[in-house]
């Protein structure tokens, strides 16, 4: 068996997303549907759980029709049905779960279950239909992950193996973009909204780096902090808040952190390449802060297009492409696993 031929639908709910895609051959994507529910949520401020499960299901269904549709693909064409069951929210993860558990049921197709995390590093060598040319998996290499929940790098020296060298020590990096967002009294997601506001800004100040015990971890809730403080010094003084010049030094600070610490990573342990994925990769600034900095090593950058960063279903195919080549079938008891980590060996 080799991907060669191999004809995927994947599933992703783990979030705010409802996203199904059909992929072949490992990695070209047929289609890819993605329902964001981020309006709705914007009115809250966040994502409320309960409200994000029933969006799942208002929206399952359609966009199943429409991924098939795209495809020109019926469920019975595929290989198997391939659905992410963690990490990400207990209820919107059964939802879509449930859904793929039923269709391969019905279809009488084989379930792959997909870590979420795992996806959003595979989303680095997607290519859409007729691409021809478009970035290989090259190993060694090392994967910086930053998304809404997790901020993590990882070597890899092969497809599905995982060493890990460095993560977070307290907030993810997007749910730093998210918390001091709504600091700045910006709209939810923090993140597009930061990097907006940002844009041909000049930072107000400049914040500390954080200092960590492991060399590739990282650490933002002091950074939050020193956000806050800043923005109470303004409001004491009774001076208007510069949101634009914060939103510019707080995400110049993020992206200095992130983007040294993976290009020293990658210079310590001799890697041929560079992947980033997950929300936070489709941030600008670090797009072309990384680029810079491997280029002038002579790195190749993988890194997918901003839409394919954030969550898809595309991502779960590519990921369950491999993990179908690797003989792995959830059974019908797959269940959702909210805290889910990425199988690693510690660095
Ligand atoms: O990967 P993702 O879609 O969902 C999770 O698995 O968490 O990531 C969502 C996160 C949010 O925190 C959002 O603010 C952040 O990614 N994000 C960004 C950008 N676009 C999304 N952060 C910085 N710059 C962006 N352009
Ligand atoms: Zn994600």
């Amino acid at each position: 068996m080799s991907l060669h031929g191999q004809l995927l639908l994947a599933v992703e709910s783990s979030c705010d997303e409802t996203g199904i895609a059909v992929i072949a051959d490992g990695r070209r994507i047929l289609s890819n549907v993605v329902a964001s529910q981020t309006a709705l949520h914007a009115a809250s401020g966040g994502i409320v759980p309960e409200v994000a499960a029933r969006a799942h299901l208002r929206w399952i269904v359609p966009v199943l029709d429409q991924a098939l549709a795209d495809a020109g693909a019926t469920v019975d064409d595929v290989d198997a049905v391939a659905v992410t069951y963690g990490p990400g929210l207990a209820g919107s993860l059964l939802v879509g779960i449930n859904f793929a558990k039923t269709l391969a049921w019905v279809h009488d197709k084989p379930l792959v279950g997909v870590n979420h995390l795992e996806g959003h590093l595979y989303a680095a060598w997607l290519r859409d239909i007729g691409q021809e040319d478009g970035p290989d998996p090259i190993f060694p290499l090392v994967a910086l992950i930053v998304s809404g929940g997790h901020t993590f790098l990882v070597e890899m020296a092969d497809h599905l193996t995982y060493r890990l060298l460095g993560q977070t020590v307290d907030d993810a990096a997007g749910e730093a973009f998210d918390k001091v967002g709504r600091l700045l009294g910006l709209p939810y997601p923090g993140g597009p909204a930061i990097s907006a506001a940002a844009e041909g800004a000049t930072a107000a100040t400049r914040f500390p780096r954080a200092r960590t015990a492991g060399p590739y971890d990282f650490s933002f809730s002091g950074l939050k902090t020193a956000v806050l403080r800043e923005v109470a010094g303004y409001r004491d003084r009774g001076a208007p808040i510069p949101i634009d010049g914060l939103a510019a030094a707080f995400e110049e600070a993020v992206v200095d952190a992130l983007a040294t610490k993976t290009v020293a990573a990658a210079d310590e342990y001799a890697v041929a390449a560079v992947a980033i994925g997950g929300g936070v990769a489709a941030n600008q600034s670090l797009r072309t802060a990384l680029r810079q900095r491997l280029d002038a090593l002579g790195l190749p950058l993988l890194v997918p297009p901003p839409a394919w960063c954030t969550d898809n279903g595309a991502m779960i195919g590519a990921a369950a492409g491999f993990r179908f080549l690797a003989g792995d079938r959830a059974s019908p008891a797959l269940e959702a696993i909210p805290n889910l980590s990425l199988a690693w060996s510690e660095g």
